[in-house]
């Protein structure tokens, strides 16, 4: 049983493997928080004291007998609003009449084997049928609000859930002004901050800062998770590093706008309130009617941001993706956006398609402008079929030819956009968000269809449908290049953002189910809409739009603190990169790539045949370490912040028989000290031999005496290794290791 009640207690207690998370049902009903962190059995709810504080409110029923017992300093389990705790709201309602806030008080619980399901909502599933529920339900009798807190716990993997419904049970209708998935009283600790902010083409950069007093807000307000923050953060105190140390992640499982609070208060007590961002948020309930807040994962980890990410990683590709893909090995792809961007015509698209096929890829994608009348940025978004004028004969011959190579075929979409210049808008110009009276903000020349209008999410479902039936796809490529803004159409105001983002679901959910063999890639300007909530149907997503490999170093790092390799679409593009005009050799482009979706995005035509060798190399080397790449344990190797002149990254296989190494240098120097790393999760008894020790593209001024030999796994985590000293610009090391016996 990893839920238990103690009667007596009257505590709940939530255990996985390494870590336990306990509530008390208090005083008047409260659900007080007890403790959540490593492993430990026992009743917790001695560790908070009541305490006057001062200007803490007591319930009016306590208050002859003490001044100590107060909801503004007590750590709770759901925060309530206009009721005596002063700290951030987690839930808030209001009435016709007036009446505002939420008082939540335990009124019955219920624990039951499997995991709860979120009605058109993503959430994590029991593929392995290990999942416990607790319900718990709180009232406020005054208000007509019941909340059920659901959590479900998966032992093995460390991992609570959390999710929270709301039900209006009073007579009347009733708004929400605010309905946060999660609220996490952490009494104790000093708490660093890591969250993951950014920009188009920089998305995802980890930055860890120390939480101070007041509040710090980690949100998007874009109708997307966004570029500029992403629905994850790591809570870790303030001494721990990769391999030690308290470190609690916590992900929304949601696209849309969200926001992650936190406050440290007058007492040093710490309170985050994830969910989706209530500026603007407002539902209706009628009598009877209930909401579901998104899912939230929650992992707790004694010994470092490492096992924390290597949690996190199994938990989503295992127990959240639902695509048949998720664990599986994905084709090596080649996409033509860079190779071409919208100037193509069908001979240039066979073309590159025989290149890929020479070099050994598995699936050709073609990227934007094969529809409508696209030929730039400006048009036809909406207009789902093919630019004759383009690709003559439309998309059957091509698709023929392009499987004729042995290849399979994807395309890209847009489906949630609309341009203004299409035969779609000038059908249903009322399709588009727009404030009525205002001309629309234009993003890309973009507009958003209105997702929250069933006629639209049927309109997109059907399309796709049609192009998925027709045509012989395996895969797609599911971008959106713009955020929400202009937020009035068919739903009621409060409500448009969310809902649209249940509308993008329901499609989601209705062509993945329709259309299971095809693989689907998530996209938004790159990595714009990277997240738990999308990954829930695909399995990878385009991590940005910068391909510069250098810089994917840091993109890539801050996307795996919480996303696993498999799901971060990577892929090799020419030199001059086109973002950053910066020139890096092309195994070490391939390096990076293969930390991720690994594919292509060059035109081969314009490549030596000395480099489409070493791309037929790498190919072959990634089907290789495809397996370890893809479930293996992902290590960080530096400390975030460190001052150092290179990034590596270890993958070692589940049974600690395979090791990958890889490295980067990012800054030569003159000079330069020896380059030493001590290896990490490998078995310290267990032999192991370097089968494959390749140094790329760099000048080896002294000659490599030692090389590929055998060591044990103790020798190479305690004493390691020294690498051969490297000179050139941005060499790379890939080191493979194989366990020979125990
Ligand atoms: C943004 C994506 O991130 C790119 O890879 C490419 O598909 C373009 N959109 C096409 O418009």
């Amino acid at each position: 049983m990893s839920i238990v009640y103690d009667a007596s207690a009257k505590t709940l207690s939530l255990n996985t493997r390494e870590s336990s998370y306990q509530m008390q049902i208090g005083p008047l009903g409260y659900l007080l928080h007890g403790y959540y962190g490593r492993r430990a059995e026992g009743n917790f709810t001695s560790l908070h004291r009541q305490k006057d504080v001062g200007f803490s409110p007591v319930p009016y029923e306590l208050a002859e007998k003490t001044r100590g017992f107060s909801p503004d300093t007590l750590p709770l389990e759901l925060s309530g609003a206009n009721a005596g705790d002063f700290r951030l709201p987690a839930v808030c309602v209001s009435l016709p009449d007036g009446r505002r806030g939420a008082d939540l008080r335990y009124v019955r619980h219920e624990i039951r084997k499997g995991k709860y399901a979120l009605p058109g909502l993503p959430a994590a599933l029991d593929p392995d049928g290990e999942a416990e529920t607790l319900s718990v339900t709180l009232r406020d009798e005054t208000l007509g609000l019941e909340a059920e807190l659901l959590y479900a716990v998966y032992e093995s993997r460390d991992v609570i859930t959390r999710a929270l419904r709301l039900k209006n049970i009073g007579g009347g209708q009733m708004k929400l002004e605010k309905a946060a998935s999660c609220c996490l009283d952490l009494p104790f600790g000093d708490w660093d901050l890591l969250h993951f902010h950014g920009r188009h083409a920089m998305e995802r950069q980890p930055e860890r800062q120390p939480l101070l007093h007041g509040e710090t807000r980690i949100a998007s307000r874009r109708g997307e998770s966004s570029h500029q923050h992403n629905p994850f953060l790591i809570l870790c105190d303030r001494h721990a590093t990769e391999d030690a140390g308290d470190c609690l992640g916590v992900m929304l499982v949601y696209s849309g706008s969200f926001e992650m609070a936190l406050e440290k208060d007058q007492m040093d007590a710490l309170r985050l309130v994830a969910g989706i961002q209530p500026e603007g948020f407002s539902w209706t309930l009628g009598p009877g009617d209930c909401f579901d807040a998104p899912e939230c994962l929650l992992c707790f980890r004694h010994d470092g941001l490492n096992a924390l990410s290597q949690r996190f990683h199994r938990f989503l590709r295992r127990d959240l993706c639902r695509s048949a893909f998720s664990e599986k090995a994905r084709p090596i792809l080649l996409n033509n956006w860079e190779a071409t961007y919208f100037d193509f015509d069908r001979e240039k698209i066979l073309s590159l398609a025989r290149e890929a096929r020479d070099l050994g890829a598995d699936l050709f994608v073609l990227d934007d402008g094969w529809f409508g009348r696209r030929s730039d940025d400006r048009s036809s978004l909406g207009d789902w079929f093919v630019n004759e004028e383009k690709l003559s004969g439309g998309l059957e011959p091509l698709i023929r030819g392009v499987k004729e190579l042995g290849l399979r075929f994807g395309l890209w979409v847009e489906p949630e956009m609309v341009s203004e210049d299409s035969a779609l808008f000038r059908a249903h110009p009322d399709w588009a968000l727009r404030v009525p009276g205002r001309k629309p903000f234009l993003s890309r020349s973009e507009l958003v269809l209105d997702l929250s209008r069933p006629a639209v999410a049927d309109w997109i479902f059907e399309t796709l449908k049609d192009l998925l039936a027709r045509y012989d796809i395996d895969y797609i490529k599911w971008d959106c290049n713009r955020s929400l803004t202009d937020l009035w159409g068919f739903a009621p105001a409060g409500e448009l953002a969310h809902r649209w983002v249940l509308g993008l679901y329901s499609v989601m959910d209705r062509i993945t189910a329709a259309f299971p063999q095809v693989l689907f890639e998530g996209c938004a300007g790159g990595g714009g809409r990277f997240d738990a909530g999308i990954l829930s149907w695909f399995p990878q997503i385009w991590c940005s739009d910068d391909t510069d490999p250098i810089e994917r170093l840091t993109i890539q790092r801050g996307t795996g603190y919480g996303y696993p390799l498999s799901s971060i679409g990577a892929h090799v593009s020419a030199s001059p990169n086109h973002q950053t005009g910066r020139s890096t050799p092309l195994d070490t482009r391939a390096t990076v790539a293969m930390a991720g979706a690994f594919g292509y995005e060059l035109d081969p035509g314009k490549l030596s045949e000395e480099e489409k060798t070493r791309i037929r190399a790498q190919i072959r080397r990634f089907r290789g370490y495809e397996k370890l790449l893809r479930e293996g344990d992902l290590f960080r190797l530096t400390e975030l912040g460190d001052e150092r002149d290179y990034e590596a990254w270890q993958l070692v296989s589940e049974e600690k028989d395979e090791s990958l190494l890889s490295l980067v240098i990012t800054r030569p120097r003159a000079n330069a000290k020896p380059l030493h790393l001590r290896l990490k999760g490998l078995d310290p008894e267990g032999r192991y031999r370097m089968e494959n020790y390749d140094v790329f593209d760099a000048f080896l001024p002294e000659p490599a005496e030692e090389q590929p030999g055998e060591y044990s796994g103790a020798a190479l985590m305690y004493a390691g290794l020294t690498l051969p000293r490297m000179m050139g610009d941005y060499p790379s090391v890939q080191i493979f290791l194989k366990k020979t016996k125990e």
